[in-house]
């Protein structure tokens, strides 16, 4: 049976030259689509982590996917970590390094309670500044941080600087 990196290798939609010319940009939307694909990205994902958290964290826009999927088939809640300026009641908010500028993470300050054990999920990582800053968040709220998912590690970007006090799973390095 294929292996998740043949799947992903199959399923991913490679697209030259964007955002930016040089930059190869790894399209998630198609194993999304794909019912096998979604089904198996999603159990490889929170499989290392299985009995060690009660709820999934989901990074807006693109981890709202996987977060609310996983936490779906494991029978857990589902916490929304959002970008600056969406969330209605008190949050707290933590900055983030963009290639040019800053951007913001908010989390409702009580959506759930202090000592909740936490998965982040997120597409992909990066430079780990999105990843980096959710930690931050849900270390704010009391909760310890149960480990990191994504599918894609971009590896020469070296996000897990960032992220040195926990494990990290990611489905497939590029
Ligand atoms: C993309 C991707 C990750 C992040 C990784 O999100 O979905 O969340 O970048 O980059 P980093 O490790 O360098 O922080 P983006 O901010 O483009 O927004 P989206 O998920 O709303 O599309
Ligand atoms: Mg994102």
């Amino acid at each position: 049976t294929e292996s998740i990196p043949e799947l992903l290798d199959r399923l991913c939609a490679v697209v030259p030259d964007y955002p930016v010319p040089g930059v190869s940009f790894k399209d998630l939307t198609p194993v999304f689509a794909d019912a096998q694909g979604l089904r198996r990205v999603v159990d490889a994902i929170v499989e290392p982590f299985v009995g060690t958290f009660d709820v999934v964290a989901g990074l807006e826009a693109r981890g709202f996917v996987l977060a609310a999927a996983a936490a779906y088939a494991t029978g857990t809640g589902m916490l929304t970590i959002r970008k600056k300026g969406k969330l209605p009641r008190p949050v707290h908010s933590e900055d983030y390094a963009l290639e040019y500028g800053t951007a913001t993470l908010e989390l409702h300050r009580d959506d759930v309670p202090p000592g909740t054990r936490v998965l982040i999920l997120d597409d992909v990582l990066a430079t780990g500044g999105t990843v980096g800053s959710a930690v931050r968040l849900v270390e704010r709220v009391g909760c310890p941080v149960a480990g990191i998912g994504v599918v894609l590690e971009l590896e020469g970007l070296n996000g897990r600087r960032h992220l040195t006090d926990h494990l990290v799973h990611a489905l497939q390095k590029v």
